[in-house]
């Protein structure tokens, strides 16, 4: 069988930064820890006046292709994932598309483009996408530009706040790729919710403590429904298990509830047993809530145990490094989450190819998908080639009062204008309006 998956991929960050500890929390009266230990955030990052989700899209599409000596000919599919789209009918993709011709002698005229719609599962629906059109031979020999690209805002004064982000990840998807190779196999766990939705709204409407009990139960579903597919997983199985990470705490009571049930008539299940007994099980309790209560027992005995951390510090805690410092990138968040674990072996020297991967995506309202992917041989070199830390590094760190300058600027009704704290530099801008309302950009040398 073919082998499809990820060949290349080139991230933008927004250039501005929120010190949440420093800048955001005395402002809102909190104690820094709740973003630092509590939520595991240290920073957001936020666009700069002249960017949005076309150029931080279009900027790491085209540092991908550069990077890999492609030509609009080699390009077949441009499909971008968003939840921040400000068109209910052209699609990003195609401005995306016509930044890029600035810049190329050729044009993508017979690249099939899209805008892919499920909150943030969208960016694994659109890979999803591209993989199965190679799959089925429609490419003709060419590669698929998948983008995920999202200004992650919350109204001001709302909990969500918290949790923002800015940033794009833009990947390329063909036939026997250097980074990873995607199973055919997937679980899928989806409801009718209304956790946190945006009906025809910029900023979002969210029940942010039910979002997090979705978010959970709807994994589960899908973890369920992988195994149906694949048989029972081991924490064995997976060298790193790459999350929707909204903020790192969210990924961490998801991979506790994950570790329990990949270990339950396991080895590990007993080897544990004599510290925090055996996991309950459903048919020893009378009621609903005495299981639950009986659940909630053992996870915290579970996550004290050194398997647990053990495990956690190796399989999970590389995923989060990224996250950390730029907040919730919605679509592109998942894809962060494998990349800072790629990174993170290629840098230790961690001999990663032929392991593999347990990519758990979610995106609200509501859906949850796992999937595993092995990792190729080339993907040292690939990520090597990544200038996150630097552009991480460059941001320009923002006082709370541009911050509430930003916001304004990105606000859609508001959109007022903004100096720019930053200095664009061979990268897409954006660049005013035209006569149909549309944005337009340029490219700045
Ligand atoms: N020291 C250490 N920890 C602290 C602390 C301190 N001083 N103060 C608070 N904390 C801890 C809290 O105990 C809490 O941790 P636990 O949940 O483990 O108890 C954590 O820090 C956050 O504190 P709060 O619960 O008080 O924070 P909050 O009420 O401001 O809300 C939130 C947090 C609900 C996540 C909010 O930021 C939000 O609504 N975010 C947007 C929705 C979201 O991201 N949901 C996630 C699931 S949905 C999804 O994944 C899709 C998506 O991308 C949006």
């Amino acid at each position: 069988m073919t082998s499809v998956g990820i060949d290349a991929i080139e991230i933008h960050t927004g250039k501005l930064k929120l010190d949440l500890a420093e800048t955001f929390a005395p402002e809102m009266g909190d104690d820094p820890e709740k973003y630092t230990k509590g939520l595991g955030l240290h920073a957001s990052s936020f666009p700069d006046a002249y960017e949005d989700i076309v150029t931080m899209g279009a900027n790491a599409a085209h540092r991908l292709l550069e990077r890999k000596g492609l030509e609009p000919a080699d390009v077949g599919r441009i499909d971008v994932a968003t939840e921040s789209a400000f068109d209910n009918s052209k699609p990003v993709s195609t401005y995306i598309a016509g930044c890029l011709e600035q810049v190329y002698d050729g044009d993508f005229h017979h690249a099939n483009k899209g805008e892919r719609k499920f909150a943030c599962i969208a960016g694994t629906q659109s890979l999803d996408d591209a993989v199965n059109w190679i799959l089925a031979g429609r490419n003709r020999g060419r590669g698929a530009l998948v983008i995920a690209t999202d200004t992650a805002l919350y109204a001001r004064d709302s909990s969500g706040e918290a949790t923002q982000g800015a940033g794009a990840v833009a990947m390329w998807i063909t036939e026997d790729p250097d980074i990873v190779e995607l199973s055919t196999e997937q679980g899928y766990g989806s409801a009718d919710e209304t956790d946190f939705l945006k009906p025809n709204q910029q900023f979002p409407s969210v029940d942010g403590k039910r979002s997090m009990q979705v978010y959970l139960a709807r994994m589960r579903e899908s973890l369920q429904d992988f195994e149906r597919a694949t048989g029972a997983s081991h924490p064995d199985d997976y060298a790193f298990i790459p999350f929707h990470t909204p903020f790192p705490g969210m990924v961490r009571k998801a991979a506790v509830l994950g570790y329990r049930h990949m270990i339950r008539g396991t080895d590990i299940e007993e080897e544990l047993a004599a510290d925090i007994g055996r996991q309950p099980r459903r048919e020893r309790f009378d009621s609903d809530d005495a299981f639950e209560d009986a659940i909630s027992e053992y996870v915290d005995g579970l996550t004290d145990t050194d398997a647990y951390r053990e495990w956690y510090d190796a399989a999970i805690q590389p995923t989060l490094s990224i996250s950390s410092q730029v907040g919730n990138w919605y679509t592109g968040s998942v894809h962060l989450a494998r990349f800072s674990a790629l990174k993170h072996a290629a840098e230790n020297g961690i001999d990663l190819a032929g392991k593999r991967l347990l990519v758990a995506s979610y995106g609200s309202g509501a859906q949850a998908e796992i999937h595993s992917e092995t990792v190729q041989d080339g993907f040292t070199e690939a990520v090597a080639a990544s200038t996150i830390d630097e552009q991480i590094e460059q941001r320009y760190d923002i006082s709370f009062a541009e911050y509430e300058q930003v916001h304004d600027r990105h606000n859609h009704e508001k959109s007022v204008e903004l100096e720019p704290f930053t200095q664009p530099d061979a990268e897409f801008v954006f660049d005013g309006w035209g006569p149909m309302n549309e944005r337009k950009y340029t490219y700045v040398e």
